[in-house]
Order: C-alpha cells, then structure tokens, then sequence
C-alpha cells in the first residue's frame, strides 16, 4: 500500500468513499487500464473538499496528466472554477485534450504545454489556488513561483509530499530516491518554518500539504 498510513486504516477511509459515476468513473478505468497516475481517491475527495470550501475561480494545476483531476476539480465547482493545467508529455497532452474536449470544457480548461519550471517563470497571473502534483524533485524550486501566482487569500496544495512515507523515514527511502525525497524535506521545511505561512501536512494518501497564507497582524497590535 502506500507506506504513509497503515495499511488497514487506508483501506478502511478508501472503503468509506463511494465509487464515482460518469466521467469521472470513465476516466478513472482509463488510468487504471492504462497505468496513467492520477490522484488517489481520497486526495480525489479531499479536493472535491477544497474546491467546494474555498469556491476557487482560478486554479492553477502542475502535472494535467489525463486531465482527470482538472476536470473533476471544474466539475465540483459547478463549471466555476478555470483552470490551466501544465503538463510536459506530448502523448498526455494529446489524450488530456481531447478528454476536456470531449466533455465541452475546452473553455474552462487550458493546457501549458512543456515544464512546469520554465512556465512558471513566465507566468504572471494570479490564482486561488495550486495544486501542485507534478515532478516531485522540484516542489521546492515550484515553490518561490507558486507563492508569487498565489493570491493573498489562496490556498497551495501540494500532492506527494510524503512519497510513500520515505519522506518520513531513513528506514524505508531508497537509494534511487535520495535526492526526490531530500528536495521534497526542503519543500516540507520551507512552507512549514515560513512565518508567513500556514501549512498543515496531511498523512493522506501520498501525502498532502496544505498552505495559505498567515493574516499580518497589523504593526499596532505587535
Ligand atoms: C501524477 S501525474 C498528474 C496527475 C493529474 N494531476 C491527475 O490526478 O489527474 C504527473 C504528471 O506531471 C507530468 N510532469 C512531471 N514532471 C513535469 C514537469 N517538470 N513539467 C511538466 N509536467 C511534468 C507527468 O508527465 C505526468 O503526466
């Protein structure tokens, strides 16, 4: 299982979710038939959550894949939300692009074709909320960019933070993941001792942070 809960406690909470119907079911069967990654149910959940709670207009998404999460997200906001999603592999564009337009969300949904560092350098809007869940090695070079787009009031997900507990733990990382899971401690860190910030790490799934900015208190009441 996933190494970052006990294993009879995900199956329990995953047991507890009921299946999806429709799109979302038929684009779940398609990552499973055809080993995509996308997010596991109860992070699926846990942003239908988000989404639902902060009503965000913009999203901003690193790592489309299929465009399973893009279109559940646009989905659960009621066709609210717009998203632009970045996404490097060319057949995923391909498929994740005619999924959104084969559901009519081609003017909800927008793909950045290529790597998510190099776009995110030129990209100038702001957003309500990130969901970063693309190249683990680099949340920590992710992260000067996603607090730069994210509004003040925004929320920053960041999926895969716990990568199947090694993050956690010497005991269990591999040696092929050294420098993921190191770069993913620095990414932990950065947004947890930030004074700035507010983060909450959730052993959910891969693992989930969630950040938002901290209110200034104001120079009177320091
Ligand atoms: C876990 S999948 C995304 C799943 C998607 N969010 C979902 O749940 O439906 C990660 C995707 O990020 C892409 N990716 C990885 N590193 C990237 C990078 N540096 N820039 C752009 N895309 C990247 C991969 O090609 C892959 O399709």
């Amino acid at each position: 299982m996933s190494g970052v809960t006990y294993d009879y406690m995900e199956q329990y909470l995953r047991a507890l979710i009921p299946s999806n119907i429709g799109i979302i079911k038929d684009l779940e069967d398609f990552a499973l038939e055809n080993r995509v990654p996308i997010v596991q149910k109860e992070t699926a959940k846990f942003l239908e959550l988000m989404i639902t709670m902060n009503r965000p207009k913009k999203i901003l998404e690193l790592g489309t894949a299929i465009g399973y999460s893009a279109i559940l997200m646009n989905l659960t906001s009621g066709g609210i939300s717009e998203i632009t999603t970045i996404e490097r592999d060319e057949k995923m564009i391909e498929i994740a692009k005619s999924n959104i337009q084969k559901y009519g969300l081609q003017n909800k949904i927008t793909i950045l074709e290529g790597n998510c560092l190099e776009i995110l350098e030129n990209l100038q809007d702001e957003y309500d909320m990130i969901f970063i869940d693309a190249g683990k090695g680099h949340y920590n070079h992710f992260l000067p960019h996603c607090l730069r787009l994210l509004k003040k009031e925004g929320v920053l997900i960041a999926d895969n933070v716990l990568f199947r507990g090694m993050v956690a733990s010497k005991k269990i990382a591999t040696r092929r993941k050294v420098t993921i899971i190191k770069r993913m401690q620095t990414y932990l860190e950065l947004v947890s001792s930030n004074n700035e910030l507010i983060t909450s790490v959730i052993p959910m799934g891969d693992g989930i942070s969630v950040t938002i900015r901290r209110n200034k208190v104001s120079s009177k009441e320091e």
